[in-house]
């Protein structure tokens, strides 16, 4: 690996890409005024609301807002990582990927591929063992008395471990080096008195591929029923539990289309459900569902379905998974939640009810709305003022972490509806994600909303940035988005003919990514004709407001001010005044 793409490079490749072809290679596009558009991949539509537009190089969605550059869509739409973007562009566009020299990162970069290919080979292995009869006699009665078949266990590349202490070390850990390389995958073990043996020992095993279908650790589950039911690869550098999920690889694989996915508890239920016919079910590592794996997922798709085994340990599950989710929320994303009875878990259901049974618990899973609520209000009772007090103090935090937009919206009434205190009241202290500094300078009205229209026109249109000198007196004001503003206005300073797309990528990673995107994907995209207006109005309010603290200044000094001090404070009421009487 060598060091940091540089911005410079990032920009070129998107100045001489075109994202309506490379869109257009994936996702067939039709010409529609002076856009492109399509049926948005993102979310279920029947009428094309993904657009694209060719003079600003990006893509939009007014259904279910994403939008983004060539290099967002090839990580949305490919599953790619921001590098493999790059470098696919890079390809297309034949040209080298740069990157920075004397670049020193944090850590020591290395090479993983010996780690891979460790992996690769031991797979291989396991699998080779359940095949040879001879050792896996036990093996493959277990999984045939599991009702698998041959097939299914070929699809998730099932192996066995056999019994003894080293036989992946003698096979595979011949020299030194590939001892170290098995130690450090956790596939082989030392224990106090150094003495080195296979950690894998007569049990059925489950490669643990990530969604480019690279083996990155494994699971082993016991044969009878021992202690412990399943070991697990601990976390090496190419294997990180919380990250990854179970079976994304053979469900992407399975359809190109698939708009949701299933999420289960266990390795065998994601087995037995695609044996029977679902093929798009992926499972948690035996870890609380975090995050990045909601992430990893609804990059894939835009519906998920979390169900979870009726036990209690399911229950908190599915809970943590969603409290977990909705950051993830945006809109165009949804979650379902589907909590199987006592004792039950998929791999149990389908087989004693059947695919279609299993396939309408799943169409009638509980939207999050509803399971969110429902959890919440049978652990405190509403008819009582105590109970509504801990319901809100408790949902409240929680709603606060969803994105902004009519999800949270309804959310948070309903909230207010079910505690019976007034919205206004029950969402107190809402966390704005677009808050970047309080206002000091005097009590000046805030105007994000100004602010916020002016980040968003430039975003769209940065060449309009020349109308806004970079001494004028309102860029001082300490207003919340200000800070945000400046910096965009930097940004398209710094190089001649910034596209929005070049643009949008420069906030890649930076504090502020989140909300550029979200700004870049504001209402009244892809029209402009009087963005300039708009830019010359929202400068004007700002300017009015500089007029205004200074007002408010002057005013709380009445007494000491100088002359010119006190003209000026004449000069503003006046001009007031005369506002005031234009208006009437
Ligand atoms: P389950 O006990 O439900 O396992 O644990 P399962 O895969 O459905 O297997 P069967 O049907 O009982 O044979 C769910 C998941 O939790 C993790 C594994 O990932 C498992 O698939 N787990 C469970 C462990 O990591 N270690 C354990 O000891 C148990
Ligand atoms: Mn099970």
């Amino acid at each position: 690996m060598a060091g940091r793409i540089p911005q410079q490079f990032i920009d070129d490749l998107l100045a001489r890409t075109d994202v309506v072809d490379v869109i257009d290679s994936l996702l067939p596009l039709k010409k529609k005024g002076a856009n492109y558009s399509a049926c948005c991949p993102f979310h279920n539509e029947k009428t094309p609301s993904f657009t694209v537009s060719q003079d600003k190089q990006f893509y939009h969605c007014f259904g279910c807002g994403v939008s983004g550059s060539a290099i967002g869509f090839l990580m949305d739409y490919s599953h790619l990582s921001f590098v493999e973007a790059i470098e696919e562009l890079a390809s297309r566009a034949g040209v080298e990927v740069q990157r920075e020299q004397g670049y020193e990162p944090t850590q020591p970069v290395r090479d993983l591929t010996p780690l891979r290919e460790m992996n690769e080979r031991v797979s291989e292995f396991y699998q080779q063992q359940l095949r040879q009869h001879k050792s896996s006699g036990l093996a493959s009665e277990y999984l045939k008395n599991r009702g698998l078949t041959g097939e299914i266990a070929k699809k998730y590349q099932l192996g066995f471990a056999p019994a003894g202490w080293n036989n992946v070390l003698s096979t595979l850990g011949q020299t030194e080096v590939a001892q170290g390389v098995l130690k450090e995958l956790g596939l082989v073990v030392s224990n106090d008195n150094n003495k080195t043996y296979d950690r894998f020992r007569e049990r059925i095993i489950f490669p643990i591929r990530n969604k480019r279908g690279q083996t990155i650790g494994f699971g082993g589950r016991i044969l009878d029923s021992g202690e412990p039911k399943y070991l697990n690869s601990p976390e090496t550098p190419l294997y990180h539990k919380g990250r990854e999920v179970y079976g994304l690889y053979e469900a992407l694989k399975s359809s190109s289309k698939i708009q949701r996915l299933i999420l289960v508890e266990g390795y065998l239920d994601v087995i037995s459900l695609s044996q029977l016919g679902i093929a798009h079910v992926v499972a948690a590592l035996g870890t609380a569902i975090t995050r990045e794996q909601i992430d990893l997922m609804f990059r894939s798709v835009s519906e998920l379905v979390i169900c979870m085994d009726g036990d209690s340990a399911g229950q908190k599950a599915a809970w943590r998974a969603v409290v977990n989710a909705l950051p993830a929320l945006r809109s165009g994303r949804q979650i379902k939640v589907l909590l199987l009875q006592q004792g039950q878990d998929p791999d149990s259901l389908i087989r004693e009810q059947g695919l279609e049974h299993f396939e309408r618990l799943i169409d009638e899973a509980l939207p999050l709305s509803r399971y969110f609520f429902s959890y919440l209000t049978e652990r405190h009772p509403l008819d009582t003022i105590e109970g509504r007090a801990s319901f809100l103090e408790e949902a409240r935090p929680l709603l606060q972490t969803l994105p902004d937009g009519a999800f949270a919206t309804m959310m948070n009434k309903q909230l207010a509806e079910l505690s019976q205190v007034p919205q206004s009241e029950s969402i107190k202290n809402q966390r704005s994600t677009y808050r970047v500094k309080k206002s000091n300078a005097g009590s000046a009205k805030q105007s994000p909303s100004v602010i916020r229209q002016l980040i968003t026109t430039l975003l769209h249109e940065p060449h309009l940035a020349e109308d806004i000198s970079p001494d004028e007196e309102w860029l001082l004001l300490e207003v919340p988005g200000m800070e945000v503003l400046q910096r965009v206005l930097s940004a398209i300073r710094t190089s001649s003919g910034i596209t929005p797309a070049i643009l949008l990528e420069r906030f890649r990673g930076s504090d502020i990514e989140r909300i550029i995107t979200k700004l870049f994907a504001e209402e009244r995209l892809l029209v402009g004709d009087s963005m300039r207006d708009e830019i010359s109005g929202a400068v004007d309010k700002l300017k009015k407001q500089v007029g205004q603290s200074r007002l408010e200044y002057l005013l709380s000094q009445d007494v000491d001010l100088t002359i010119s001090e006190k003209e000026e404070l004449r000069a503003i009421l006046l001009d007031n005044s005369l506002r005031r009487v234009e208006k009437n």
